[in-house]
């Protein structure tokens, strides 16, 4: 009755909030309430236009045109034309006016269309027009700012239904520009692998780009350029650029280990993994992007394949509660203590993808960390490190302290609104939006921080701040732009250029397609018909075999995070019991978001990570969002009183150690069927039914919960004595196999009297969570023997519980076939 009507009350509730929320008129006492009527919205609105106005004339009257403004020193920020090898500068600074060409689509999302097509114009008359300019850079960075700049700025100048639209003052020069581009930046893909080269030089091409600037390149460079190279093929009808880059998208992500997880960084020449590991930030971010856009934007069945094939192996390896950590490609086990401001982005693509509860989940990690900084440090710890040095504990959680104004926080902040239109979202964007006003706008631009902890500067703008970072937020206030009531497979491009493939393009570049090869560096490989039989794909089949060694037989038993004993992924068994969800209570005036009383793990973070998420002291005195301990403490049930009245939904903190364990390949010889359609199966009242073949085992990734009489779960409750009692701990299995005559059932119920060693209880499997009382069910397969479940680590008892090494997993069912 209570819990019935507790969810009547939230309902109530959530209508409340909805009304309330959108519809309500402004208060006269100013936006106090954040109540988000439309007219606070639009202020807010117009305040980020303000802000990018600011950022923007200041680069034209002060450094166009040339790269960028410095925001502090006022004045141009150009490469180091003295120093070519100097590219950590020069990587991004092309001497193309690169903020102005990357600022174009803002200029058209804010449907201002004289100061677009002034800015075009600017385009037209001094950007060189064949790029033949003597500088080297990065192709990546060059195709997502530069190329998708112009690509984007396109396809907005010649579409009747946007504000900005050119008509016939434009004849199409973007689009000859961007080609231009492309075809300086080809000769990066003629290595034997068909994998680019990470810098060219724009005039002379690969002969002037040191050797060793050339020896490695990150899985993102290699395989992203795939999105605006086909996109050029789309408009241009010249199928070189699609097929180059493709091939390269599918040669990178043939690189994948034996799990399905790619490496961040290889050598161009030969495919030679330069580390073991992936995660979703740095190097890798942009690979899953393009997958799963890439499979948008092109209707695109392969692509869709890849983002699925590659999200499901993140997921099932790599899927902590609060963030994915990086994992080493061959076991999943995680490998490095932290994560990094990048991977910010991924709850944006989970939206994308579909899976809004993650990630609700992931962004509210990104949110703590906004929070304590202020900022997304470039690099977080979340586990403690040993000090060794002398700076302070506050440095040492932040090993890359800086924060350059990137986008991502905000970014998935604006695909969560867009998609649960939750005013908890509108919140998150206004606090960021009084941060860049009260802790980042500088007299002619915006400055990042060169270090969250003190406080530092960095006099820089990078051209992401205007494409990318207000543009993110300047859309979740517009809630009118002509981009929402789009209904068509517009996509944003890594660098937040809207791209969209029209039905009219389509037919024309599939009337009209052809492969051109009268470009003087043709890649050499791929001027045959069907890439994918090259030499080269064999060559990399066979390195593939020879780069993993044979799985091991048997079972892996992995504690769930091996990085440090001491903390481990685990829950730390404290028990301050400060992971409560909100409750509202039904007396108090409540305006916040239904989103706040969904997680009953709400304070988990704060809890979890208590000893690497610190507050800076200059930042001491800065008011936090709603999730501060004042919030906690008005709403959250952590005090004893509030626990009985039924108004807390407290989850106390385990006292359980859990572990994961991955099922090694090597298990059986049988080939899986398609694993996953197996094993997805929908979370219906509780009852989970994954169905599981038992000799398929092989492969499979579950996390383990070790269960003592008396300990308390990760569910927050307490396990009883009586559980032990009454589960047997007798292989069956072996019964069968070395004792077929065996009749005396009844004698050996005796000599199999229940222990009282530990129980395990699988709580997630291949990274999904099981509920509290959800069972899975495996198929036992005619074939399974003691041989064939690894010798006898593996069996079942006649509850028909799976045995792990003697234990019984109370959840695992082994069903006849
Ligand atoms: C860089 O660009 C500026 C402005 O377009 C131009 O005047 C200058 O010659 C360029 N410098 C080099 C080395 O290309
Ligand atoms: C092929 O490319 C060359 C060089 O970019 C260009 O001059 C030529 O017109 C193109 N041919 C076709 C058929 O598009
Ligand atoms: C090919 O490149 C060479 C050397 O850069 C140049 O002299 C020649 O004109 C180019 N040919 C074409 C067709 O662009
Ligand atoms: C849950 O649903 C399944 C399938 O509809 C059904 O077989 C099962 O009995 C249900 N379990 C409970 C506890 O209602």
């Amino acid at each position: 009755m209570q819990l019935l009507s507790r969810t009547l009350m939230q309902l109530l509730f959530l209508a409340l909030v909805t009304l309330l929320g959108i519809t309500s008129v402004c208060s006269v006492h100013g936006f106090q309430q954040f109540s988000f009527c439309e007219e606070e919205l639009r202020h807010y609105r117009d305040e980020t236009e303000q802000l990018f106005r600011h950022a923007y004339n200041h680069y034209v009257e002060l450094a166009y045109p040339f790269d960028e403004v410095y925001p502090i020193k006022c004045r141009a920020r150009t490469r180091n034309f003295e120093d070519p090898l100097d590219h950590p500068t020069n990587d991004v600074l092309g001497n193309f006016s690169a903020t102005l060409i990357d600022s174009l689509t803002t200029l058209a999302v804010l449907g201002d269309v004289s100061a677009f097509r002034s800015a075009v114009r600017l385009v037209e008359r001094d950007l060189q027009p064949d790029f033949s300019i003597d500088a080297t850079v990065q192709v990546f960075e060059t195709t997502i700012r530069i190329l998708g700049g112009l690509l984007s700025a396109h396809l907005y100048a010649t579409d009747p239904t946007k504000k900005v639209y050119l008509g016939s003052d434009y004849d199409g020069f973007l689009l000859q520009r961007a080609q231009r581009l492309a075809d300086r930046l080809l000769p990066a893909y003629s290595t034997r692998t068909g994998i680019p080269l990470p810098r060219i030089n724009l005039a002379h091409g690969l002969r002037h780009v040191p050797a060793t600037l050339q020896q490695e390149n990150n899985a993102a460079a290699m395989a992203c350029p795939m999105l605006e190279f086909t996109m050029l093929s789309y408009l241009t009808h010249d199928d070189k650029y699609r097929n180059i880059a493709r091939y390269a998208f599918d040669v990178v992500w043939s690189l994948k280990s034996k799990l399905d997880l790619l490496p961040m960084s290889f050598s161009p020449h030969d495919g030679t993994p330069f580390n073991k590991f992936t995660g979703t930030g740095a190097s890798i971010d942009s690979f899953y992007e393009y997958a799963l856009k890439g499979a948008i934007l092109f209707d695109d069945e392969e692509l869709w394949d890849t983002w699925e094939g590659s999200y499901y192996a993140l997921r099932k390896h790599s899927r902590n509660d609060w963030f994915y950590a990086n994992i080493d490609v061959d076991s999943g086990q995680v490998i490095t203590p932290w994560i990094d401001s990048l991977s910010a982005f991924f709850p944006g693509l989970q939206v994308l993808a579909g899976d809004l509860e993650d990630a609700k989940m992931k962004h509210l990690m990104f949110l703590k960390l906004w929070n304590t900084y202020g900022a997304l440090p470039e690099r977080w710890e979340f586990q403690p490190q040993d000090l060794t040095g002398e700076s302070p504990q506050e440095l040492s959680c932040v090993p890359l302290p800086w924060y350059p104004l990137r986008p991502e926080f905000i970014e998935s902040t604006y695909f969560l609104y867009r998609a649960t239109k939750d005013v908890f979202y509108l919140k998150v964007a206004w606090t960021i939006l009084e941060d860049l006003k009260a802790l980042y706008k500088t007299p002619c631009g915006f400055a990042g921080l060169q270090n969250v902890v003190s406080g530092e500067r960095q006099d820089r703008m990078e051209t992401f701040v205007l494409s990318e970072t207000l543009k993110y937020l300047y859309l979740i206030f517009d809630t009118h732009n002509e981009l929402h009531s789009d209904s068509s497979n517009t996509v944003f491009s890594t660098e937040a250029h809207p791209l969209w493939l029209r039905a009219s393009d389509l037919a024309a570049y599939k009337s009209c397609r052809g492969f051109n090869n009268s470009h003087n560096d043709t890649v050499p490989v791929l001027s045959g018909e069907d890439p994918k039989e090259s030499f080269f794909v064999r060559l990399l089949g066979a390195f593939m075999l020879s780069a993993f060694p044979k799985a091991q037989k048997g079972l892996r038993l992995l504690p769930l995070n091996q990085l440090s004993a001491k903390n481990g992924g685990q829950l730390k068994p404290q028990s301050s019991a400060r992971m409560c969800a909100i409750s509202p209570s039904s007396s108090a005036a409540f305006l916040h978001s239904s989103m706040l009383s969904e997680f009953s793990r709400l304070f988990e973070i704060e809890h979890r990570y208590s000893e690497t998420l610190l507050r800076p002291r200059r930042l001491f005195h800065r008011t936090q969002m709603e999730l501060n301990p004042k919030f906690y403490e008005t709403w959250s049930g952590w005090d004893q009183a509030k626990l009985h009245d039924g108004m807390c939904m407290c989850l106390a903190a385990p006292t359980t150690e859990s572990y994961e364990m991955l099922f090694s390949e090597a298990l059986s010889d049988l080939e899986a069927p398609d694993a996953r359609s197996a094993r997805q199966v929908p979370l219906g009242n509780g009852t989970v039914m994954h169905r599981i073949e038992l000799a398929v085992l092989a492969g499979v990734r579950l996390r383990i919960e070790v269960l003592l009489p008396g300990a308390l779960d990760i569910y927050g409750r307490k396990i009883e004595q009586s559980l032990f009692e009454s589960i047997s701990r007798e292989n069956v299995l072996d019964k069968n196999m070395f004792d077929v005559s065996d009749t005396n059932a009844a004698e050996d119920q005796d000599s199999s009297a229940t222990s009282m060693g530990p129980l395990y209880r699988a709580t997630a499997v291949d990274g999904m969570m099981l509920p509290f009382d959800g069972v899975v069910h495996l198929l036992k397969l005619s074939a399974l023997n003691s041989e064939s479940v690894s010798g006898g680590l593996l069996g079942y008892n006649r509850e028909n519980m799976l045995l792990i090494g003697g234990v019984p997993v109370i959840n695992l069912l082994v069903d006849e076939a």
